[in-house]
């Protein structure tokens, strides 16, 4: 079986770059996928017309999409809004125009929300996600044997050596255990700005981290870009695409086995 995700991040409408967001929605609109899956920060500061500058564009795209939010897409400037109704405004604009979860044929893909409108810590941006949310995901994935599984968060669930910044993911760890012995494939998060794929340690590391650029133009190190993910087989290559400011190239490959599907659910 072959299925091709495309993976677009922390587009940051009102501090997008224009041309690779074009471009990068000239590429989605040419090439056949599976599902369109965008890992958060849609929007820099959660402002009304940054949703609705997202929104009229997501409602232009092929479908099926997915989408989950990222730290940005909460109001920056409503403290009140933060603690009472962090995603309203993303709720409003986005949520009508995307799916949170998706089945479909061979792939079954869950979001979950490590974002958060406040905590109890000094830095809001990090990453959250609770026991409760890993115990929903992993076991909607490991209700589904014979699938390719995928996660869609916009943290990081683990610190990338090397990475630009870190997620410092509460709860992050416990949930790439848990996804992994789960069977998820893939894991598809945001945050970093720069492209990576990596094997989770436990169980028969046979899941992968899979990060995406920024279509932003809040560069950490790397050209804006996105992500193509193939998998044939058992075969998984993630191409990285990035813009150069003329056209799209391809900045990094990477090609790994995956977990034979027969092996889905044994755990390790
Ligand atoms: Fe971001």
């Amino acid at each position: 079986m072959a299925l091709r995700l495309i993976q677009l991040s922390d587009i940051h409408f009102g501090f997008e770059d224009p041309a690779a967001l074009e471009a990068a929605t000239a590429y989605v609109r040419e090439t056949p996928f599976d599902l369109l899956a965008i890992t958060g920060d849609i929007t820099q500061l959660g402002a009304d017309p940054e949703f609705a500058a997202a929104a009229a564009w997501l409602s232009t795209l092929p479908g099926p999409r997915l989408a989950t939010p990222g730290n940005h897409d909460t109001p920056w400037a409503g403290l009140a809004e933060r603690l009472t109704a962090a995603w309203a405004r993303y709720d409003r604009s986005i949520s009508p125009l995307v799916e949170r979860h998706f089945t479909a044929p061979g792939l079954k893909v869950r979001s979950i929300n490590s974002a958060r409108g406040w905590q109890v810590r000094l830095n809001w941006s990090k990453g959250h996600v609770s026991r409760g949310q890993a115990a929903h995901a992993a076991d909607a994935l490991a209700s589904a044997p014979h699938e390719r599984k995928v996660v869609v968060v916009h943290h990081p669930l683990m610190e990338i050596p090397g990475g630009p910044m870190t997620g410092r993911v509460r709860g992050g760890v416990h949930a790439a255990e848990r996804l992994t012995l789960a069977g998820a494939d893939l894991i598809l998060s945001g945050h970093v700005h720069t492209p990576f794929v990596q094997a989770l340690p436990f169980g028969d590391h046979r899941t992968f981290a899979v990060g995406a650029g920024t279509l932003s133009r809040r560069l950490r190190g790397e050209p804006p870009g996105f992500n193509v993910i193939d998998i044939r087989g058992d075969d998984l290559i993630v191409s990285a695409m990035a813009w150069d400011g003329t056209r799209l190239q391809l900045a990094h490959a990477w090609e790994v086995k995956l977990r034979p599907l027969a092996a889905i659910g044994a755990g390790a």
